[in-house]
């Protein structure tokens, strides 16, 4: 490497790093990521601005994912990128154990402004894995601190996603996730989950049918008592397992089954959370309020790591009963509330503030429903799903090859149509940055159907 020291040459050498594609591809473990195959045909993404990707090779790529449903402003926002520049030269680290510096404080205060219910008290941790972890740790410590220590078990559901720490492993419902690495948490269980082709496919919106499968936990409580239950957490809608919307009237049932049984309602909103169904969060959109709400992604529109677990009154109060000399929960990580996130994620609240970008799901919704729709009756698809600025095409799997028809119809879109998705399993999943407008969800559905067309 070799730099002349001004400010300029350094921001040059350090921009047109990103442009030019590595030598080798060797010692990066790519996760979540069949490296093998990548390696052989990469997607290298060099730079990022508003609804565009470009990749090394010069393409536009028109980002139909936010992302990994991250950036939900778009990319390279004006005032987040300042804001972030500006932070990184005045306070780079401040320590938060007993210590801290004005940007946590004033970003909590703006979250619990956006928060449903009396959700104002925020951890903040770096991912939504850790938001998670958090949460269910709070959980833990809120039954004991009350003198109900024996409530330890979790309530997971099937199919769902909480990131990859032992706790969110746990009560995650993805075999693949799950079964490579042992036992997990001792006490967790699983609901069914809520996907139905075979009654919902196509259905536009909230699926009519499964609101009786929030009986399940009816049954937990019954097999396990409930006074040994600590927590049930769901997404409200989960991603990771290929876009599953919930059936009309369930998150209300599991909140009066929760009600019911002094049980704490966890909603994992890292996916819901910041815009993506037309409120702050999808707590909001579908009138239900948790006892905790975790969030990650677009709480700082993917820029730099941080996760948030929103934590109602009445739980936080259960902490503060002890000494003022007495540390209330111990638990935290180095970078709780980093100031370079903290100015990110204001930056960003600014932005979607200013842009009203937590209505533009409701806007577009109709909009972006009927093009996706659109796509029934193309070979193989199955099944197609959608809320808020959220979507999912579910193709048929080939014989003997789950998951490949999917990945096929995914890189064909990219290398091809140059439109970044999202494949999970034989899902095609969708989640555009809010900024989007008519022609983008246009050439996102055009590009889509003529690959789809294109892969046998
Ligand atoms: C619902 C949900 N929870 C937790 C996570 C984990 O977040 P992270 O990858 O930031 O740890 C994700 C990631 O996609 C998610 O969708």
């Amino acid at each position: 490497m070799s730099t002349d020291d001004t400010p300029s040459a350094l921001a040059d050498h350090y921009a047109r790093q990103n442009l030019e594609a590595p030598g080798s591809l060797d010692n990066f473990w790519m996760p979540f990521t069949a490296n093998k195959q990548f390696k052989a045909k990469p997607r290298l993404l060099a730079s990022a601005s508003g609804m565009y990707y470009r990749d090394v090779d010069g393409n536009e790529v028109l980002d139909a994912t936010a992302g990994l449903w991250c950036c939900n402003a778009g990319h390279a926002r004006p005032r987040i990128v300042e804001a972030v520049k500006q932070q990184i030269g005045t306070l780079d680290f401040a320590p938060n154990f007993s210590m801290s510096s004005p940007l946590p404080f004033k970003l909590a205060e703006r979250l619990a402004a956006l928060a449903p219910g009396d959700l104002n008290k925020v951890f903040f941790s770096n991912s939504g894995s850790e938001a998670v972890d958090s949460a269910l740790k709070i959980a833990l410590a809120y039954h004991r601190v009350r003198g109900e220590g024996q409530r330890t078990r979790f309530i997971g559901r099937e199919k769902g996603y909480h990131g990859v720490g032992f706790g969110g492993m746990s009560v995650g419902g993805l075999p693949n996730n799950r079964k490579w690495f042992g036992p997990g948490l001792p006490a967790v269980s699983h609901i069914r989950h809520t996907l139905d082709v075979s009654r919902n496919a196509f259905s536009k919106g909230l699926p009519p049918h499964g609101l009786e499968l929030a009986e399940d936990l009816e049954r937990q409580i019954a097999l396990y008592d409930a006074s040994t239950i600590a927590a049930v957490i769901v997404e409200p809608i989960s991603g990771s397992a290929g876009v599953v919307i919930p059936p009309e009237g369930y998150l209300q049932r599991l909140r009066e089954i929760c009600d019911k049984h002094g049980i704490l309602l966890i909603f994992d909103e890292v996916i819901t959370g910041f815009g993506r169904v037309g409120h702050a969060f999808g707590a909001q959109r579908f009138g239900v309020t948790p006892d905790m709400i975790t969030a990650a992604k677009g709480i700082t529109n993917g820029c730099v790591p941080m996760g948030a677990t929103f934590v109602s009154e009445r739980l936080f109060e259960a902490f503060m009963s002890g000494p003022d000399n007495a540390i209330d929960m111990f638990h935290g990580y180095t970078y709780s509330g980093h100031p370079l996130a903290c100015a990110a994620a204001l930056a960003t609240l600014d932005t979607y503030e200013e842009e009203h970008l937590f209505d533009k799901a409701l806007q577009l919704g109709d909009y972006w429903q009927e093009a996706l729709h659109s796509l029934k009756g193309l070979p193989n698809v199955i099944d197609i799903r959608n809320f808020g600025l959220v979507g999912a095409i579910e193709l048929a799997p080939r014989a003997g090859a789950p998951g490949t028809r999917a990945y096929d119809v995914f890189a064909r879109t990219f290398h091809e149509g140059h439109v970044l998705t999202r494949v999970t399993g034989d899902v095609i999943a969708l989640s555009p940055p809010l900024i989007v407008e008519k022609d983008h969800i246009d050439r996102i559905v055009n590009v889509l159907a003529d690959t789809i067309r294109a892969t046998a």
